[in-house]
């Protein structure tokens, strides 16, 4: 059996926060990530989505060590990684990069395109001065940029073009796993599609593994093989993306598909639209139990006790686990629980989701 890529066992990630009380400061814990378990198997794409502060982004920062974990294991290829000291990640960092979503905010204004995409040959020591500018142009135009340009600065380039520029960035040492965090979020619809071909281009080409992250559902599915869905720092739900589309079990996953447009071929017409009551819990405190259950049409009694684990339900393959305790059966839509409320417009879940 094929054994995966990277592995991350039971993550847990959380930050201090600091309040002002009135008369005492009080710290309190985010709960980024909590308690998560997955795999990406090499060449695969694994989809991550979810609310903005979902902890999407903690998650891969804690994958690449930008952040030390609290609890748990993070394997890649084999290794445990997780404690790793920077020198002992430094060689882990050639085959572990991060494409990010800012292409105006992650590029120094000052320097010029051909040394910023040249920076890993430079800090890993690859090649004399000569090679590395033949590198840096060849790598430019196989992502779609002019060589000639080379020495332009990164305001002469279009938020397309310098996203461009990052994939050359992160693909310059040939990493076997490349973690995109929200890489198409900040630009035109119209300039997405060409970067997310280019980014399926390079992973046939180069064999690359993706852990592809995006709040928007309908951009994840585009590109991923599989595709896990997080809510308040937690994995509620992760399958095969075509059985997350036609299948989904998980209350939360059924109220993010009802807010993709309604022209997608693959779901059917009969499908309502979800308003989620109320809105996203803070994770500074999260709900106990299922951390859904504020919002969730299904929730029963025992949802704000116990916590759901996460398991193949009613009789789904091992690759299709979901976190619930009263999982949506096969064809069962959340509107038969409890009527949708309103009309058939969606309102939190699509302010939340273009967040
Ligand atoms: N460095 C940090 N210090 C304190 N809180 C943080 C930090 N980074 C993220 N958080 C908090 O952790 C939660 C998850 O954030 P993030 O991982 O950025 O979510 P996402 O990428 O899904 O939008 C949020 O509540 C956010 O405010
Ligand atoms: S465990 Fe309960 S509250 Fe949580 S998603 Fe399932 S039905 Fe809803
Ligand atoms: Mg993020």
């Amino acid at each position: 059996m094929t054994e995966p890529l990277l592995s991350l066992e039971h993550l847990t990630k959380t930050f201090p926060v600091t309040s002002a009380g009135l008369f005492r400061r009080r710290t309190d814990r985010v709960h980024a990530v909590d308690d998560v378990s997955l795999e990406v198997m090499p060449g695969e794409t694994l989809g991550l989505v979810g609310e903005t502060g979902c902890g999407k982004s903690t998650l891969a920062r804690c994958i690449t060590r930008l952040h030390d974990v609290d609890d748990g294991r993070i394997v890649f290829a084999g290794e445990d990684i997780t404690h790793h000291s920077r020198v002992r990640m430094r060689g882990v960092r050639r085959d572990v990069q991060m494409v990010f979503q800012d292409p105006y905010g992650s590029l120094n204004p000052r320097r010029r395109v051909g040394s910023i995409i040249g920076d890993p040959f430079v800090i890993h020591d690859v090649g004399t001065p000569a090679e590395r500018k033949r590198s840096v142009q060849e790598l430019m135009e196989r992502v779609g940029l002019n060589p000639e340009h080379y020495n332009r600065f990164p305001a002469e380039f279009s938020g397309g073009q310098r996203q461009r520029i990052g994939v050359a960035r992160a693909l310059a040492l040939r990493p076997r796993l490349m973690i995109c965090d929200e890489p198409v979020s900040a630009l035109d619809v119209s300039i997405q599609a060409q970067v997310l071909n280019l980014l399926l281009d390079l992973q046939d080409e180069f064999g690359l593994t993706y852990v592809f992250i995006s709040h928007d559902l309908s951009v994840v599915r585009h590109v991923s093989d599989r595709i896990a869905v997080m809510y308040l720092g937690k994995v509620v739900e992760v399958a095969p993306s075509a059985e997350l589309f036609t299948q989904p079990r998980h209350p939360y996953t059924r109220a993010l598909l009802s807010a993709l447009p309604v022209a997608d071929p693959d779901v059917s017409d009969s499908r309502r639209r979800i308003v989620l009551a109320g809105d996203l819990p803070t994770p500074t405190n999260p709900p106990a139990g299922c951390r859904f259950h504020t919002r969730c049409p299904r929730a029963r009694e025992d949802c704000a006790s116990t916590v759901p684990p996460v398991e193949p339900v009613l009789g789904d393959r091992p690759e299709h686990r979901t976190a619930c305790l009263h999982p949506l059966g096969d064809g069962e839509d959340l509107a038969a629980d409890r009527p949708a409320v309103g009309d058939s417009e969606i309102t939190a879940t699509e302010e939340e989701l273009s967040a």
